[in-house]
């Protein structure tokens, strides 16, 4: 049985699929693999470690023959695995969520924090050798006490920073079309939190951050409309995925003055950033770090391993995206 990593992940996920004596290849540099060396690397792999930068199509799992059994994505998302067409060929799809929690909620938290208060515009305001003097009315941000989050996706990230909601004194309106925590019983941690529809969050939230999955019903959730019904006072926050939110529309929105900012970790064609969003001095751009911690991204890797040295061992493994292809 043979393994490909399709890029260099933590050690602790490396060991795990040495421990289970599987054999596998990964590239040795760090960057993105050529899509033809990738085909060919997978080539008769019973699995696949991949990474939500490779697209895990047909033609990937065509690459790799009739041996494939298992996509382990080394990420919670799996909008770069056609899920359908690998149910349609019985490879299971496993993913890892869980481990990212906390990790991807304070990162939501620093870039809320930093757009609010500017930190960003700050620094480079320092670099550039432009502190001359402390000033009253110098880079003036937004309190976010007293103000109302509004969180989209009540899935575990989303619970995860609403529930930070209450350390900040927040009102904080929640989303998601099940109206359901994962535990319902830590809804009464959050005594000022209220379910209400999308658009009502959008009219009453400051902060609006997003944690949808991305499917088709969740593309451009955030189009022009609902741009329109945010305040100009309010910012946007997203730490999900890029094409949740229209990009163009939003450029838009920002430009016209029609919003007060936008911290963002994905974009709808990533790594593409456009450069009217670079130009913006009111929004904050990170590399899609949000669950970047040494700690999460070994624990990933573990799980990511975990999953598919137990899809090939025939124990179920912890995370099944299409359980419905799990045999044993
Ligand atoms: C995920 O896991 O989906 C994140 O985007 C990367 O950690």
């Amino acid at each position: 049985m043979r393994v490909h990593v399709t890029r260099p992940i933590p050690r602790a996920g490396l060991e795990l699929l040495e421990q289970a004596g599987l054999s596998y290849t990964v590239p040795e540099a760090e960057g993105l693999p050529d899509r033809s060396e990738l085909l060919r690397a997978v080539a008769g792999c019973t699995g696949i470690l991949s990474l939500l930068t490779e697209r895990m199509d047909a033609e990937a799992m065509e690459a790799a023959g009739p041996a494939l059994r298992v996509i382990s994505n080394h990420a919670v998302g799996h909008d770069n695995v056609d899920v359908k067409e690998a149910t349609r060929r019985g490879i299971l799809v496993t993913n890892t969520p869980g481990v990212l929690t906390e990790t991807t909620a304070d990162f939501t938290w620093a870039l809320m924090l930093a757009l609010a208060r500017r930190v960003a515009e700050g620094d480079r305001l320092v670099r550039e050798g432009k502190f001359e003097a402390w000033g009253p009315l110098m880079l003036l941000g937004t309190d976010l006490a007293g103000s109302t989050l509004g969180v989209v996706g009540s899935g575990r990230i989303g619970w995860a920073v609403a529930r930070r909601a209450a350390g900040f004194k927040m009102r904080v309106l929640l989303y998601s079309p099940s109206r359901r925590l994962e535990n319902p019983e830590e809804f009464g941690l959050l005594r000022s939190a209220q379910w209400v529809e999308l658009d009502e969050l959008f009219q009453r939230a400051d902060f609006v951050s997003l944690h949808p999955p991305s499917t088709p019903a969740t593309h451009h959730l955030v189009d022009e409309r609902r741009l329109s019904l945010m305040k100009p006072t309010a910012f946007l926050i997203n730490t999900s995925r890029g094409c949740v939110v229209d990009e163009q529309a939003l450029i838009r929105a920002l430009q016209a003055g029609r919003l007060a900012g936008a911290a963002l970790d994905v974009y709808e064609h990533e790594p593409h950033v456009p450069q009217e969003l670079l130009e913006l001095p009111n929004v904050l751009l990170a590399p899609h770090i949000a669950s970047a911690s040494q700690a999460t991204r070994s624990k990933m890797a573990s799980l990511a391993a975990r999953n598919l040295i137990d899809a090939l061992e025939g124990r179920p493994p912890e995370h099944m995206v299409n359980p419905e292809v799990w045999r044993g």
